[in-house]
């Protein structure tokens, strides 16, 4: 069974971005504990990051034929992108949002959602440990384990 990771804009940057922000951990680092923890757990990642919004579109898509679930940081486009959105709630696989840093704490803009309310698992605020977290709490969710 298989997860779909995906990052949105900018995450590439992770590491050297903000790092008084979102730490020293990179995209790889990201993309190596997500799939531990998986692992652990007896999934597989695959991961995507893009700063293409329809790349991410695509890739979510696609999730519908073998995933499970999906791991999402959207980034910026957390705040802007109906078709995100859309495109999670069209394939109706179970969506875990996960943001590095406190968004209820930041600038008003981040406060907003699109897809909060797609989602069935939020994590912030938690650095890159929030992408174990998710990965944790989703494989509960897909296992009927949740309570
Ligand atoms: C972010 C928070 C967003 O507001 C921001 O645009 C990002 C990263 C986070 O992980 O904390 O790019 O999603």
């Amino acid at each position: 069974r298989r997860l779909l990771l995906v990052n949105g804009p900018n995450l590439n940057l992770l590491g050297t971005r903000e790092p008084e922000i979102y730490g020293s951990h990179t995209l790889d680092d990201v993309e190596r504990l997500t799939t531990e923890v998986a692992f652990e757990l007896g999934f597989e990642v695959r991961a995507v990051q893009s700063n293409h919004e329809g790349v991410l579109l695509d890739a979510i898509h696609a999730a519908r034929l073998d995933c499970a679930g999906i791991v999402i940081n959207p980034a910026g486009l957390t705040h802007t992108s109906v078709v995100l959105r859309d495109a999670l709630a069209g394939v109706g696989l179970p969506v875990a949002e996960v943001h590095i840093s406190d968004v209820a704490k930041r600038e008003s803009f981040r406060h907003h959602s699109y897809v909060a309310d797609v989602a069935v698992v939020h994590v912030v605020g938690e650095g890159v440990a929030g992408y174990g977290t998710a990965v944790r709490r989703l494989i509960e969710v897909i296992t009927g384990q949740a309570e």
